[in-house]
């Protein structure tokens, strides 16, 4: 992928030519780790209510076949959480003063060698060079990729809502400042002051948090590399809600790391945003009320997601290609969450009295 970002866009192009011409005869569909366009198979493009979608299933072929492997593994989870960093970058502030647009416009990647730079986002260098091809494969705008990739790989993680896309962004100017994309040892204070700023309510944040419930840290603490942000980094559920608010006690790995909290588990890591958000007043409550309700968490996340999506782009625009998202699959949504092993309710952090705390089971999900 570092490859085809020092190959000139011209060079690019007369690639995809050639190969273009080789497919013909070999079938073959693997140039800089994208495929070239072919057409959609006559049928999957008719059933769609909107010819204009068509393009969006080769791409969404395209990308699980060569880049996530149909799974909810690390470039699906960065892809997700690429599509935050991109999305986060808009400023009312800013906006007010005109002095920067920004939002879901794709500038993480138009911008690389800038935005790549800001330390929030070193562990998305990857999933950014991975991503890029693919944009100029499809001849798609890097907006459009960047939360059209995340709707994807959101669709490989069991228990996910089936996220919406629209299509049509329109692509970054210029590149997001620094410091738009929160950091890990923000408190919460902060984080809500940025998302405001970028548009977001509190209820907004908490639900966008889901994402860390199949989340991991790799950068962090790197001699702990791989520790889940919660006990079931399989399942797209509400365990997170619960595992972050139990009690920390210990920093699992190699000591106490920039962005790190005490953990209730050695087998997880917690970031002080999480912990400072489920924790802090404005946001303690909504936190508490995702805990074992999933369904409630799958709508609220694909409503956070839509919103983060089309942030300060003209929705008007926009064509609604969400029919071409496949639906996730379902297998762990059922089972109520638990208490993870040697944890109970006596663990818990309690900060919302509103509402009763949710009884659950004490075994855990393998016993
Ligand atoms: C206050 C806001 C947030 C902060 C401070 C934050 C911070 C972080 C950090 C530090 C990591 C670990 C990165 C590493 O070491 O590899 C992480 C992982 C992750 N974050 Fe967030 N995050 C926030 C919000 C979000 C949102 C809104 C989403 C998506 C909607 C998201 C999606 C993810 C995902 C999927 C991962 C796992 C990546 C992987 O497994 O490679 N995060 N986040
Ligand atoms: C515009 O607003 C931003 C955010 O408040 C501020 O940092 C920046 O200095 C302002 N720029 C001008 C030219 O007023
Ligand atoms: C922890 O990691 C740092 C940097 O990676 C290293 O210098 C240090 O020796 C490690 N400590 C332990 C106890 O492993």
């Amino acid at each position: 992928m570092l490859v085809a970002d020092r190959i000139p866009p011209h060079l690019i192009l007369v690639k995809l030519a050639a190969a273009a011409v080789v497919l013909t005869f070999f079938g073959v569909s693997d140039v800089l780790g994208a495929t070239v366009p072919k057409a959609s198979p006559r049928g999957a493009c008719d059933a769609l209510a909107d010819a204009r979608c068509c393009k969006w299933l080769n791409i969404a072929e395209d990308l699980q076949a060569n880049l996530f492997e149909h799974s909810c593994d690390e470039d699906a989870l960065e892809a997700i959480r690429l599509a935050f960093h991109d999305g986060i970058g808009r400023s009312r502030a800013m906006e007010w003063n005109q002095t920067f647009w920004g939002g879901a416009d794709g500038s993480i990647l138009k911008f690389s060698d800038i935005e790549l730079a800001y330390p929030e986002n070193h562990a998305v260098d990857d999933i950014v060079h991975a991503l890029k091809p693919f944009a100029e494969a499809h001849a798609v705008g890097y907006g459009d990729l960047v939360q059209f990739a995340a709707a994807v790989g959101t669709s490989n993680c069991p228990g996910a809502p089936r996220l919406r896309f629209l299509a049509g962004r329109r692509d970054a100017l210029t590149a997001a400042p620094a410091s738009l994309v929160p950091s890990p040892a923000a408190p919460a204070s902060d984080i809500l002051l940025r998302m405001h700023d970028a548009g977001f309510t509190s209820d907004d944040l908490v639900a966008l948090l889901a994402a860390h419930s199949v989340g991991r840290q790799r950068t962090l603490d790197p001699t702990a590399g791989g520790l889940p942000l919660d006990s079931t980094p399989e399942a797209f559920d509400t365990q997170f809600y619960l595992d972050v608010l139990l009690a920390g006690t210990r920093f699992p790995g190699n000591g106490s790391h920039y962005g790190e909290a005490r953990s209730p588990l050695e087998t997880q890591f917690r970031l002080i945003s999480d912990a400072e958000v489920a924790r802090h007043p404005l946001t303690a409550c909504a936190w508490q009320s995702f805990i074992n309700r999933q369904d409630k968490m799958m709508d609220a996340f694909r409503d956070a997601m839509l919103k983060l999506s089309v942030n300060g782009q003209d929705l008007a625009r926009l064509v609604d290609c969400s029919e071409v998202i496949p639906p996730a699959p379902l297998q762990y949504w059922t089972k109520p969450i638990a208490y993870p092993p040697g944890t109970g309710p006596a663990d818990v952090d309690r900060t919302c009295f509103d509402a009763p705390f949710p009884s659950l089971s004490a075994s855990s999900r393998n016993s």
